[in-house]
């Protein structure tokens, strides 16, 4: 991959910090997809089978700091104050090879993280963590990136991550299949969704905190190698987004709502048919689909959306916010459930380069 690619121009030269080191510091927030991503048509390069779309969120930033250590011979990783090593360390290891080949520079890094989700909510943090880890490290690194750019190099440590970069909705497009693998990276990255005049809420019902029992990844997977609905399902969702930016561009919630809602049983529909099935969905989680179907019958516009575990998303009218909180509250009254709107961009902390 041509390091130059991804830089904005003009890029400048590397400035060495004042106190001899380089450090960034970067917040970022989590998205969920309302068209998912689910598929890589290519795992090493992060390249989606298809393109989604997501509203970022304002709860739960990630706050990560990168600074550059010379003198240390491997990278450091805290999550939350406490050192991280393994798979976690891997990762975030092999996401600043990237970025240093990118810089051309060799120093290793220490990395420290702060997620803001309650410890065990169950809330995937890889979207907003490696967003903020991209921002914060290209800079610490002295890569001028734009908001593309950081896109694409968000995408190589979680694929979600990309569409995080951007304020409320976010399209990641999965780019023209090509054997070039320089132009397929470039081709793959999310860009902001015009939604004037929609005010949403994302009310959270989380019904199981507990780690997932299978990755993303690995459903993904299998999903892709086995189910016999993930074709139809991957044809059927260009439908989705096509419909989608169209009801978002005329701030049609129901229509927003209606398409995403399909989009995620068609998703999960995809695992259950997979050879051995991924089955995401609790009990708990279809009791709150039934309150959404009551609510619906109430007159109140909510939809749900559901990712790789038993949590339930649903989207509604702002107004409506707190009758739905209350809903899926008595729904689950084991549960926890949360507001969230529309979210800001993934953005260096003032002060830092
Ligand atoms: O970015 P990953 O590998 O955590 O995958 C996320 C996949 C879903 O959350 C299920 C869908 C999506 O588009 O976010």
């Amino acid at each position: 991959m041509r390091a130059d690619h991804h830089l904005a121009p003009p890029a400048a030269a590397p400035r060495p910090h004042p106190g001899g080191q380089e450090h960034a510091t970067a917040v970022a927030h989590p998205n969920i997809a309302l068209i998912k991503y689910w598929g890589k048509r290519d795992e090493r390069l992060v390249l989606p089978r298809v393109d989604s779309l997501s509203m970022t969120l304002d709860i739960f930033p990630t706050t990560t700091r990168v600074r550059l250590t010379p003198e240390a011979g491997h990278d450091t990783l805290t999550l939350g104050g406490r050192p991280a090593q393994g798979e976690t360390l891997r990762r975030v290891s092999a996401f600043l090879d990237l970025v240093r080949q990118q810089a051309g520079r060799p120093e290793h890094a220490a990395v420290d993280s702060h997620n803001t989700v309650p410890t065990g909510a169950g809330l995937a943090s890889s979207a907003s963590g490696f967003a903020a880890l991209a921002v914060a490290a290209a800079a610490a690194y002295g890569l001028r990136l734009d908001a593309t750019a950081h896109s694409r190099l968000a995408r190589r440590g979680s694929g979600s991550a990309s569409r995080s970069i951007f304020a409320g909705f976010a399209q990641w497009h999965a780019g023209p299949p090509t054997a070039d693998e320089d132009e397929a990276d470039l081709a793959s990255y999310a860009e902001p969704v015009p939604a004037a005049g929609l005010d949403p809420a994302l009310v959270i019902a989380v019904v199981n905190a507990g780690p997932k029992a299978v990755s993303s990844r690995e459903a993904m997977r299998r999903t892709l190698d086995t189910s016999p609905l993930y074709e139809p399902w991957a044809r059927s969702s260009a439908d989705d987004l096509r419909e989608m930016r169209a009801a978002l561009r005329r701030a049609d919630l129901e229509a927003v709502g209606e398409i995403a809602e399909r989009n995620a049983l068609g998703m999960h529909a995809t695992m259950l048919a997979a050879r051995p099935a991924v089955r995401y969905l609790a009990p708990a989680t279809l009791t709150v689909l039934d309150g959404v179907l009551q609510l619906r019958k109430d007159g109140v516009r909510a939809y749900a959306t559901m990712d790789a575990g038993p949590n339930v998303k649903v989207l509604c009218p702002r107004a409506d916010a707190e009758r739905v909180a209350r809903t899926l509250r008595a729904a689950v009254p084991d549960g926890s459930v949360l507001v969230a709107r529309p979210g800001p961009a993934a953005r260096l902390l003032p002060g830092e380069r």
